[in-house]
């Protein structure tokens, strides 16, 4: 049984990218970005009833070569990695598998981390789904804001092992303030 990571407040994400160019992009924002024009590239998902995003599995499966010719990992973001107990862990850790098994994806790094509840945010039959589903399992979740079990440490550990295997890869650290999406820097 592993310790469960500490509620906190809904909180902005720690960069780790150090020199590095980085360039976000969320699926239920604009088209997808071309693989082809980064060095590296990390891919993370939420699971919802057990499944990763439709949107992300096609974004690996359209770019599967550009991917697989790059250093690129993936991360996964579960309630059931929130959990913590052995069933828990194995479930998180299925839900990973199936995925890159899916998608026929081999990232040289893979996390998973626990997620949040965001009751405020859910509509009313979401909202009664999730408090059924896992408020059990969350006692310690304000039913009506946001309960946030992302372990930041974890996070940076991530962040920092991709950033020096991305390094190892390529050779050098990436320049500061080169263009990503410029073919000539
Ligand atoms: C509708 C819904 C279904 C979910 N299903 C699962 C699930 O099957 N297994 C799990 O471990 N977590 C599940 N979660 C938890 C999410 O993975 C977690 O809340 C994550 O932080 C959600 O991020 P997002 O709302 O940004 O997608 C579910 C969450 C929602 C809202």
């Amino acid at each position: 049984m592993r310790d469960r990571p500490r509620p906190s407040p809904t909180g902005s994400a720690r960069s780790s990218a150090g020199a590095a160019t980085t360039s976000t992009w969320s699926t239920s924002g604009d088209a997808a970005p071309g693989v082809v024009s980064y060095d590296a590239v990390i891919v993370g998902s939420s699971v919802h009833y057990g499944r990763h995003g439709k949107r992300v599995r096609r974004f690996v499966r359209d770019n599967r070569a550009a991917l697989a010719a790059r250093p690129t990992a993936f991360f996964q973001l579960s309630l059931a990695s929130a959990e913590g107990s052995d069933d828990a862990v194995a479930e998180a850790a299925g839900y990973v598998e199936a995925f890159l098994e899916a998608v026929d994806w081999h990232p040289d790094r893979v996390a998973q981390f626990g997620g949040a509840l965001r009751y405020s945010k859910y509509g009313f039959l979401r909202r009664l789904v999730m408090r059924r589903m896992v408020g059990d399992s969350f006692p310690e979740a304000d039913p009506a804001g946001d309960t946030e079990f992302t372990d930041w440490d974890e996070v940076e550990a991530f962040a920092n092992d991709v950033a020096a295997f991305v390094e190892g890869r390529l050779g050098a650290a990436p320049d500061a303030g080169a263009d990503a999406t410029d073919p000539a820097s």
